[in-house]
């Protein structure tokens, strides 16, 4: 097992990193806490690590995870009902736009791309992996979050979608602690509002940001990839979309674990 190089928390947050475990070089950090086989992280516990020599994207694709990017993942143990709780990773996706919003050039166009990517003038800055394991009747699951800040993005080669990072965006390099920890305290208050059933209250700035409401775009679902044209959330936290044929379609992330 490798050790983390520190433990810290953030102040002011109610449910989520009051144990942070920094790792400077990890495998990668949903796997850290999907197979915690020492019981060593409990609810609410936030894996970080600098560098991940595996990181993994949707659909088992590899996230490349140089020094310079943020690599997190957030522990929820004993989530009673996985559809319910899904919708809540939409706000996390909702929390990275603001908070790499705030950091760009105003002009800037930052948008929730379906299911929880974040893309920055119709380039992902941001990606978003949910797992879960069944523990009886209960679920354990890590919602791992990367986004490149000032890792640089490999030109040389094909990358599936055109990337930035946010140091591109904002003229300058990012405090990357200073960025993660204001992201932890959105994130935690999003969750609080998220408890207390307020989700809809969201909605009107989700459908705000939503990417692809002027233009068809693809995503993968299962062994399909779709093309749609977005229409907009719903309280239930799924996406009603258009496909190419006119059909209205309503899309969950659910669907998509
Ligand atoms: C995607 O395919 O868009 C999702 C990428 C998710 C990457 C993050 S980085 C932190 C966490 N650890 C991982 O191995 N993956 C997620």
């Amino acid at each position: 097992m490798i050790s983390p190089a520190s433990r810290f928390s953030i102040p002011g947050t109610r449910y989520l990193g009051k144990n942070i475990y920094h790792f400077h070089s990890l495998h990668s950090s949903n796997l850290e806490l999907l197979s915690d086989n020492n019981a060593l992280y409990t609810s609410g516990d936030i894996v970080l690590a600098d560098e991940q020599s595996a990181g993994i994207g949707r659909y088992k694709r590899h996230w490349v995870s140089h020094f310079g990017g943020l690599y997190f993942s957030i522990l929820f143990e004993d989530v009673e009902n996985l559809t319910t709780f899904y919708p809540f990773v939409i706000l996390c996706a909702l929390a990275v736009r603001d908070r790499i919003a705030d950091l760009s050039a105003s002009r800037r166009e930052i948008c929730l791309k379906w299911p929880n990517d974040v893309y920055a003038d119709g380039r992902k800055i941001s990606g978003i992996l949910v797992q879960s394991r069944n523990t009886g009747e209960l679920s354990r699951v890590v919602i791992g979050i990367g986004i490149n800040l000032n890792n640089e993005i490999p030109r040389d080669r094909e990358l599936r979608n055109p990337a930035v990072n946010l140091a591109e965006l904002s003229g300058q390099p990012v405090d990357i602690s200073s960025f993660f920890s204001g992201l932890i305290l959105t994130i935690d208050s999003f969750y609080h509002d998220f408890i207390q059933g307020k989700f809809p209250d969201f909605l009107p700035r989700l459908n705000q940001h939503i990417y692809g409401k002027n233009s068809f775009f693809k995503f993968t679902a299962g062994n399909r990839v779709l093309r749609v044209r977005a229409l907009e959330y719903t309280k239930l936290g799924h996406l009603l979309a258009e496909d190419d044929k006119g059909k209205t379609l309503s899309l969950s992330i659910g669907e998509l674990c």
